[in-house]
């Protein structure tokens, strides 16, 4: 597989053309990023653990049925996925109340949502990423209805998969982001990444959070948590 030109640049990974028309190279970057890229580090061996974790979470998703553009693996931080066309619609669903979520309604972090909400965010990073609804999107040429319902179907069936994992390995899936892309046959494939950047995951005895929140809010030990998280699911990352 050869690596051609840099097709799309964003925060923490970059996507590059190949010489197979149908296949892209998603490169995971060490760059962290929080509040919108004002703050950007470079944390030792994230974009590996992100890569690998991403991987591992796409099989699994696949497995269950759920169909993503994970291809293979093709080195420490590259992965083979399917070309996409990416909506630029951000899919998140709640079981637990934090971040915007709070800020934005003043609920208590920590609160259960029953059931788990489901949210639309445009994705645009000069206008903070703003929710919008699926009236919205439609209007606006986003995406059509029948590609919204299939989004919002694909992100709660995650749920299911990704919920029990996760409590299985004795964690919480507080609230996570998916984006969606269209195949080259038209159908909704589920792209970008699912990895501790942009998800939220806490101890389930002593509510520690495992996640991206540990460098938003300067609690350290960011990767060294990914490894964790990725151990108890059963990913040796160490
Ligand atoms: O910030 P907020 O509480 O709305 O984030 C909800 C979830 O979506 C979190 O897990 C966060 O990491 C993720 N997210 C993301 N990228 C964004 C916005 C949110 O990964 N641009």
């Amino acid at each position: 597989m050869e690596k051609r030109a840099e097709l799309y640049r964003g925060k923490a990974k970059s996507v590059f053309t190949t010489d197979d028309e149908n296949r892209f190279i998603l490169h995971f970057r060490n760059d962290t990023s929080a509040f919108d890229g004002e703050i950007i580090e470079q944390l030792d061996r994230k974009g590996e653990v992100n890569n690998k974790f991403n991987h591992f979470i796409m099989t699994k998703l696949e497995e269950a049925g759920i169909p993503t553009q994970m291809d293979s693996l093709l080195s420490d931080t590259e992965a083979l996925v399917k070309k996409l066309d990416m909506i630029p619609v951000e899919c998140v669903v709640r079981n637990v109340a934090a971040g915007s979520l709070c800020r934005r309604l003043g609920v208590e972090e920590g609160t259960e949502l029953t059931p788990s909400t489901f949210e639309l965010f445009l994705k645009n990073d000069e206008l903070h990423d703003p929710m919008v609804n699926e009236s919205l999107c439609e209007s606006l040429g986003f995406a059509s209805q029948e590609q919204l319902a299939e989004m919002k179907k694909r992100t709660y069936e995650v749920n299911t998969v990704l919920k029990k994992l996760f409590d299985d390995a004795g964690m919480i899936l507080v609230d996570y982001k998916l984006e969606f892309g269209v195949d080259v046959d038209g159908n909704i494939v589920l792209g970008d990444e699912f990895s501790p950047d942009g998800c939220r995951l806490w101890d389930k005895d002593t509510r520690e959070k495992m996640d991206k929140d540990r460098f938003r809010q300067g609690l350290g030990g960011v990767v060294e948590s990914y490894i964790e998280v990725a151990r108890r699911i059963g990913l040796d990352l160490s």
